[in-house]
């Protein structure tokens, strides 16, 4: 996706771009003139300084510390219990944590202290609106799309915010990836942290590096026939957790595929021989025969394919275009390929022809779900928006979901249907009631840029990633059930 978005061929300037910002930032609330400096600089340039520079919320607030003792070393706790004898654990606590209680007395759900601060939440807000600039592969005309979104009543909670902790810090690698965060329980989430995975217990407070890809990593998995490759210092651009694998793509080219009950790297790889070529998504899905696969979706414009438990090759697909995202049917016989085209495809998991094209979007996608009825495919794209098809009538998509300011970079759905999630770039969360026909929304408003998004297995949890230096943080929101008969006794 790069080659046209501009981002690898903004690599050089980094330097030079946290040069800039050095000069530009004063040290302390950092944020609070970055946005009105930011219009110094282009689109892209923009774009890269969210991703390079995530003190965009840099206050006066030190990082709570604690959490940067990660070790290096394999299965080392880095939030022993011991660790808040360090300093003041009641100051850590008010520093680090925000709970459901505090917030229904007005705190703020990240902790950002706008007493504190010379703007109001909603000045802040308001300016945030007006001044961030969505990051565009595609200069289209957007004048029709307006009319064609689907007017949604906002203001309902579907999930009501639970806990907020700024101990989980998440990384993104690349700005247009964001699916750094996987839950597989309510008490279980994996995310990224710089060249560490890491396993976060929610309900331990506790966290721990499963796999540190900046050493060097030699596969265990011996077998004739396979490509594996060794590898070290992945920057892992997008992952995948299911049950006990975890699969992981990297910046170039890589793929990684972890049992998480064994020690090491099963199976790793480098999938393209060219540099440039990311790793963009990876998916663990069931085939029609029911055996498990890994998918891959590369910037060399290929879909590959292995066994999800020998890691076998099985098949390639190549398209006219990078592919940033493809996600395989419920039941496993169609896969939808997204990238850098407008237009989306629908194609034969087993053949990779392609069934039906998907127009409708005006800019390059990079996100997608299926209702877990097999019937609705969702489909984000930079053009802010979301395309919701049947695949009964491809003609046309059946509902435009319109985000507030970015590009649609994820879309989740609950294991029951009942929901979709859908993360901008930055700021905002929507989840939308299926059974009204999308047509209610709950919209999470926070700040800064979100690493991934994360429904537990179990649907009870709603789990959002934010990476940002000082406000960097993992949320939980809890599904709120319907306990009006409670009411009613009471
Ligand atoms: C906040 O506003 C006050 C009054 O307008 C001003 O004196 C002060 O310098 C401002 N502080 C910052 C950090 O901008
Ligand atoms: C990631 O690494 C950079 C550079 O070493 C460091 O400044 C930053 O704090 C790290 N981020 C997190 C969340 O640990
Ligand atoms: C890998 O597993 C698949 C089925 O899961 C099987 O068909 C294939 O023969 C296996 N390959 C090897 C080399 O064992
Ligand atoms: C498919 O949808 C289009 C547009 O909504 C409609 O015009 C067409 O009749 C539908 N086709 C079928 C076979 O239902
Ligand atoms: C495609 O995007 C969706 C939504 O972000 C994500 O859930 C899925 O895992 C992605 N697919 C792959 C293969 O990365
Ligand atoms: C909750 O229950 C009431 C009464 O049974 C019903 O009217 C309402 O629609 C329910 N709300 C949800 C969100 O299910």
């Amino acid at each position: 996706m790069t080659k046209t978005a501009g981002g690898l061929t903004k690599l050089p300037l980094k330097p030079l771009l946290l040069l800039l910002l050095a000069f530009v930032f004063p040290e302390r609330l950092r944020w609070l003139s970055s946005f009105e400096k930011m219009d110094i600089f282009d689109n892209s340039d923009l774009e890269y300084l969210v991703d390079e520079f995530h003190g965009f919320f840099d206050s006066e607030d030190d990082e709570p510390t604690g959490e940067v003792n990660v070790k290096s070393g394999g299965d080392s706790d880095f939030m022993d219990s011991d660790f808040e004898d360090d300093f003041d654990s009641t100051q850590s606590k008010t520093k680090s944590d925000t709970t459901a209680f505090e917030a229904r007395n007005g705190e703020d759900i990240q902790g950002i202290p706008w007493e504190r601060l010379n703007y109001s939440r909603d000045e802040y807000r308001e300016k945030r609106l007006l001044q961030y600039k969505n990051f565009e592969s595609l200069f289209r005309s957007r004048q029709e799309l307006d009319k064609e979104c689907l007017q949604v009543e906002k203001g309902k909670n579907f999930y009501e915010f639970q806990f907020n902790t700024r101990l989980v810090k998440s990384t993104i690698a690349h700005f247009q990836l964001r699916n750094l965060l996987w839950a597989t329980s309510k008490h279980d989430v994996y995310f990224m942290k710089n060249y560490s995975l890491i396993h976060w217990s929610p309900l331990l407070q506790r966290g721990k590096e499963v796999l540190n890809v900046a050493k060097p990593i030699v596969p265990t998995m011996e077998q004739p026939g396979l490509l594996s490759h060794s590898l070290s210092r992945v920057q892992i651009s997008t992952m995948a957790v299911k049950d006990d694998l975890i699969v992981a793509g990297g910046f170039q080219g890589e793929l990684l595929c972890k049992k998480i009950n064994e020690p090491g790297v099963a199976f790793c790889t480098k999938l393209t021989s060219a540099e440039n070529d990311i790793t963009n998504s990876v998916d663990i899905y069931n085939a029609p025969s029911g055996s498990l696969r890994v998918m891959t979706a590369n910037n060399d414009c290929t879909v590959r394919l292995f066994d999800a438990t020998n890691f076998t090759f099985i098949n390639s697909f190549a398209f006219d275009w990078s592919v940033n995202n493809v996600s395989a049917s419920p039941d496993g016989k169609l896969v939808a390929v997204l990238g850098d085209s407008p237009e989306c495809l629908l194609t034969d998991a087993v053949s990779g022809k392609v069934v039906h094209g998907l127009q409708g979007h005006l800019d390059y996608s990079f996100s997608s779900a299926w209702h877990p009825n097999g019937q609705i495919l969702a489909t984000g794209n930079q053009d802010t928006t979301c395309r919701l098809w049947d695949v009964r009538n491809l003609s046309e998509s059946l509902k435009v979901l319109k985000g507030n300011m970015g590009a649609i970079r994820a879309l989740k759905f609950t294991c029951d249907g009942r929901f979709l999630a859908m993360a901008e770039p930055a700021d905002f969360v929507h989840v939308f009631d299926t059974e009204a026909g999308y047509g209610s929304c709950q919209e999470i408003d926070l700040f800064g840029e979100i690493a991934g998004i994360s429904f537990s297995p179990d649907t009870e949890a709603l789990f959002v990633s934010v990476a940002d230096r000082t406000y960097g943080s993992l949320l939980e929101f809890n599904r709120k059930r319907n306990r009006s008969y409670l009411d009613s006794i009471f």
